[in-house]
């Protein structure tokens, strides 16, 4: 069997101890429900919509992805990007990752003052207590395509190492809707799901590609978010999700952040790392920024 979308990338437990632990932590995740009492919550800010937009094209143009003035002839509508992205800047490879969002990774020091002032003005005031927040965001630009080499990729962020007390911030940079949006499913129907796995997260990652029953089951119960350019979502980070096909003529740009409370932090039973290939560690000064805010 061919290993496809998440096969092979799910965390490995070095005991039955390391299990337990992790079983602890994620059994014991509350923050969403304490906090908000609802496991994803929706707020909108002018920052997002008036500076990350302009900044996001600024990039572009500085890593060379895009020349000036071709972003005239699309009116500077960045959800119309992909008119004058090169094909092969945008083709997507086995982990849904195409070459723009590769090359934004070298962002320069306008994005990051841009995200900490979004941090610690829109997000930080969010929660009761200090917070580490994810040192880099990561940026996704997901163009309208034909075809993908994995079905819907399901997952949480857990099933990929991070620990369960983080939440998910999912920031829309352009209005993201049906195919160009991510697809989620609320945190009652998620826990089913990992569940009836056995929280056996590999099972899980092999059944999303290869049960059709399942991932029937799947569609059924997930929907895509409706979003504005200038919202953005909080959820628990044991809520699925994943991208789809986007069959819409419309590119999507979005920021998805992660952020865990030092109470949380502080209470995770096991240390928790990446199960992709740079292995990082979430701990302040690897995958979190150093300080609290
Ligand atoms: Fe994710």
């Amino acid at each position: 069997m061919k290993k496809k979308g998440h096969m092979g990338v799910t965390p490995v437990f070095s005991d039955q101890n390391d299990r337990k632990y992790f079983e602890k932590d994620y059994k014991s995740t509350n923050t969403m429900l304490s906090i908000f009492e609802t496991d994803n919550v929706t707020f909108n800010s002018e920052l997002i919509n008036l500076n990350f937009r302009k900044t996001v094209i600024k990039n572009l143009i500085k890593i060379g992805i895009v020349e000036k003035f071709k972003f005239k002839e699309i009116n500077y509508d960045l959800s119309r990007v992909h008119e004058i992205i090169p094909e092969t800047d945008k083709e997507l490879d086995e982990h849904e990752f195409n070459n723009t969002i590769k090359k934004f990774y070298d962002f320069d020091t306008d994005i990051l003052e841009l995200y900490y002032k979004f941090i610690l003005e829109k997000i930080a005031p969010l929660f009761p207590d200090k917070v580490y927040f994810q040192k880099t965001p990561s940026f996704r630009f997901h163009f309208p395509i034909k075809k993908k080499k994995s079905n819907n990729m399901y997952h949480t962020d857990v099933m990929l190492g991070h620990p369960p007390k983080e939440i998910n911030i999912w920031v829309s940079i352009t209005d993201a809707f049906l195919s160009n949006s991510l697809r989620f499913m609320n945190l009652e129907k998620s826990l089913s799901f990992v569940n009836e796995c056995k929280m056996d997260f590999e099972n899980f990652a092999k059944k999303v590609q290869y049960d059709k029953d399942f991932i029937k089951k799947l569609n059924q119960n997930s929907k895509p978010l409706e979003m504005k350019c200038g919202e953005f979502i909080l959820f628990d980070s044991r809520c699925l999700h994943c991208t789809q096909l986007n069959i819409t003529n419309r590119t999507r740009v979005s920021m998805d952040i992660r952020v865990i409370q030092e109470k949380d932090y502080n209470s995770l039973k096991r240390d928790y790392t990446g199960t992709g290939r740079r292995k990082i560690k979430f701990i302040p000064g690897e995958y979190y920024n150093k300080g609290l805010i």
